[in-house]
């Protein structure tokens, strides 16, 4: 757990079309409004060689990997955005705000690919120990819905979202399951409804959480 001297990582997580990009511009607004300075990232992604395990990962023409190949990519890119980005970030005092951590490798390979956690558990110990999200958001839409926002985005599916219904009801349930098993750190959004209620939710949960 980063000190709040030392800056806070704050997470967001959710399922596909669940409005995570809004979500974080308010979390960003809302820190910067109270004099915090922020870094915003993205997993897998945030350093040029983590974005190229990102496009391996997300591209529909890598087909078929095996899931715990999937898992130990996502770990390579999300050691590199830890030690280039997200640590440095923390020690100089700034808050980071991460567009998907951990929490989406326990719901997608662990829930979604059915590895279970412990993997995942494993590899968090190898990869960032000590290093534990202050606050996770977890934006949450029943599956249809956030099926039905995607199709009206422009482009084709990534490989994830892609996957079937069962496979995002098991990332789903990943998700809101590790909310409940650790409601210090995990507040679940309901982010079914339109943007204004979302943002209102986000804005009280920060009040309650950071302020
Ligand atoms: P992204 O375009 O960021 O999707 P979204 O807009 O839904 O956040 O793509 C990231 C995809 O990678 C997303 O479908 C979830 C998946 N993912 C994992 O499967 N495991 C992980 O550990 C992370 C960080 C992401």
């Amino acid at each position: 757990m980063s000190e709040h001297s030392k800056g806070r990582m704050i997470c967001l997580e959710g399922g596909e079309g669940a409005g995570k990009s809004t979500a974080l511009e308010r979390v960003r607004d809302w820190l910067e409004r109270r004099g915090r300075k922020t870094l915003v990232t993205r997993e897998p992604g945030g350093t040029p060689a983590a974005e190229k395990i990102r496009k391996l990962l997300l591209d529909p023409q890598t087909g078929d990997i095996d899931p715990m190949t999937e898992l130990l990519l996502m770990f390579a890119a999300r050691r590199e955005n830890v030690v280039d980005r997200i640590r440095p970030a923390l020690a100089e005092g700034v808050d980071v705000i991460c567009d998907r951590f951990t929490d989406a490798s326990y719901a997608y390979q662990g829930g979604g690919r059915e590895l279970g956690p412990t993997p995942v558990d494993l590899l968090a110990g190898l990869v960032h120990p000590g290093l534990t999200p202050d606050l996770v958001l977890v934006l949450d839409v029943p599956v249809e819905i956030g099926l039905e926002r995607i199709k009206q985005r422009r482009g084709g599916p990534d490989r994830f979202e892609g996957g079937r219904k069962a496979f995002l009801e098991r990332v789903r349930n990943a998700y809101l399951d590790r909310a409940r098993a650790h409601p210090d750190r995990y507040v679940v959004v309901d982010a079914s409804s339109d943007i204004e209620h979302v943002g209102a939710a986000i804005r009280a949960t920060l009040e309650n959480r950071l302020g």
